[in-house]
């Protein structure tokens, strides 16, 4: 069941070879290998082995708005996107503020069985800001909590995000911020500038992403704690994180794929479907975050794969919820906006959508290339191929993709949860 050989895969990127599985684990990695016993055989000739992909932020609307996404179908769009393994957003109903509700996320996950979900646990009591969360209990669950973040909303009070941060250090935690200072943008609909102006819609200035990630950086810094940046969005941004990190704290950062390609002119159409919360910026922007990533200050991909349901999507502009689906399209997305102009290889795809992702969520067997005695936690793309974005294809229960009609590079061929082919021809396989 669990044992493979794979012929002829181009590891990633980089020298033609077989990959023999058994029983869930890299045996050998080389050439002419001869089948495990019992083991299929697949032909990956032109394909590329990557490390099975993680997702630090992925909402799965589980439990409470099962309409928009489950645990189950969630992991279906991520394993099919190439990922073996995403962190699941507190920002359910009810919030993911105790031992209880992580270990309930954690449970649907092992049982849906298509890619690993390590919850993501709240900071304050039902993301409200205001009474810190069951952190230490969170981290003690079975579910094994290591990520904080009240994402949806800013840990605002710098008192709070100061006792957060010291708190999870005794068990090296980390608080993944959604930087926004909501001062700054009550009733914000999109990105201020032009395009704001002219749509005569509230807009969301860059300094109030940039003004919580300078704080934040500082307070990092001087209780000596880990911090990692959700979606960041701003060539500002990308300023304050270099500095950052130039002083030596225990900064890291995120950007969506949303944000290296699609920018706030989107909002002309008045198509929801363009709203998101950072909302698209513009065209300066988008050169920074792509440069910021492909020099490491900004550190890893990550989806922020946000279903709505179309009751919450398909209305006006100001009433839709913000997000966008990214699972199935955040691959292709990296290699269309990073490896096309040549800014990152698929070792830098590799760096940024695996290993670093793993290294940064602890999720132990993740991220590893593939070499004897690590688990087979693989996904096998086609650089070759492209592929058209048709939204009622996705695996997701939700529809709201921007992307809709859009033709991208490179597909997933099959992706391996320890051994298991959870996606195979392109196809989930439960
Ligand atoms: O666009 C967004 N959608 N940004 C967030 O911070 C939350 C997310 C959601 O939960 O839908
Ligand atoms: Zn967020």
């Amino acid at each position: 069941m669990n044992s493979w050989l794979i012929q002829n895969a181009s590891i990633v990127g980089r020298e033609t070879a077989d990959i023999a599985i058994e029983n869930g684990v890299v045996t050998e990695v080389g050439t002419g290998l001869t089948a495990p016993e019992g083991a299929r055989v697949l032909d990956a000739t032109g394909l590329i082995a990557l490390p099975g992909l993680v997702d630090l932020h992925t909402h799965l609307r589980e439990p409470g708005r099962e309409d928009a996404e489950t645990v189950e179908s969630g992991s279906r769009a991520a394993a099919l996107g190439g990922y073996t393994a995403v962190c699941a957003m507190a920002n359910t109903s009810p919030v993911a503020d105790t031992a209880g509700v992580v270990e309930q996320v954690w449970r649907l996950g092992r049982d849906a069985g298509l890619v690993d979900v390590q919850p993501i646990g709240a900071v304050t009591v039902g993301l409200k800001g205001e009474h810190m969360a069951e952190l230490g209990a969170m981290a003690d669950s079975a579910a094994n909590v290591r990520i904080f973040s009240d994402d949806g909303f800013c840990v605002a009070d710098p008192k709070m995000m100061r006792r957060a941060l010291e708190y999870v250090k005794a068990f090296d935690g980390v608080i993944a911020q959604h930087a926004e200072e909501p001062a700054l943008t009550a009733g914000a609909q999109m990105h201020e500038g032009e395009f704001s102006s002219q749509l005569g819609l509230a807009g969301w200035p860059a300094v109030a992403e940039e003004a919580i990630i300078a704080r934040d950086c500082l307070l990092t810094g001087h209780v000596g704690s880990r911090l990692h940046v959700c979606h960041v969005s701003t060539a500002g941004s990308v300023e304050i994180l270099r500095w950052a990190k130039s002083k030596g704290w225990r900064v890291t950062a995120e950007v969506c794929p949303h944000h290296l390609l699609l920018t706030d002119e989107r909002a002309t159409t008045y198509d929801p479907v363009n709203k998101v919360n950072p909302p698209l910026r513009t065209d300066t922007d988008i050169e920074a975050l792509r440069a910021g990533l492909a020099e490491g200050v900004i550190d890893v991909v990550a989806t922020d794969h946000a279903p709505h349901s179309s009751e919450d999507k398909d209305c006006e502009w100001a009433a839709a919820r913000p997000g966008m689906l990214g699972l199935q399209t955040a691959l292709s997305i990296v290699v269309k906006t990073m490896v096309e102009p040549g800014l990152l290889d698929w070792d830098g795809v590799a760096e940024r959508m695996s290993r670093r992702p793993a290294r940064i969520a602890g999720l132990d067997g993740h991220g590893l290339d593939p070499a004897p005695g690590v688990p087979a936690n693989l996904t096998l793309i086609d650089p070759a191929a492209s592929w058209t974005v048709v939204p009622n294809e996705l695996a997701s229960l939700s529809r709201n993709t921007p992307y809709a009609q859009m033709t991208f590079p490179a597909t997933v061929r099959a992706t391996f949860l320890r051994g298991e082919a959870t996606v195979l021809e392109g196809k989930a396989q439960k």
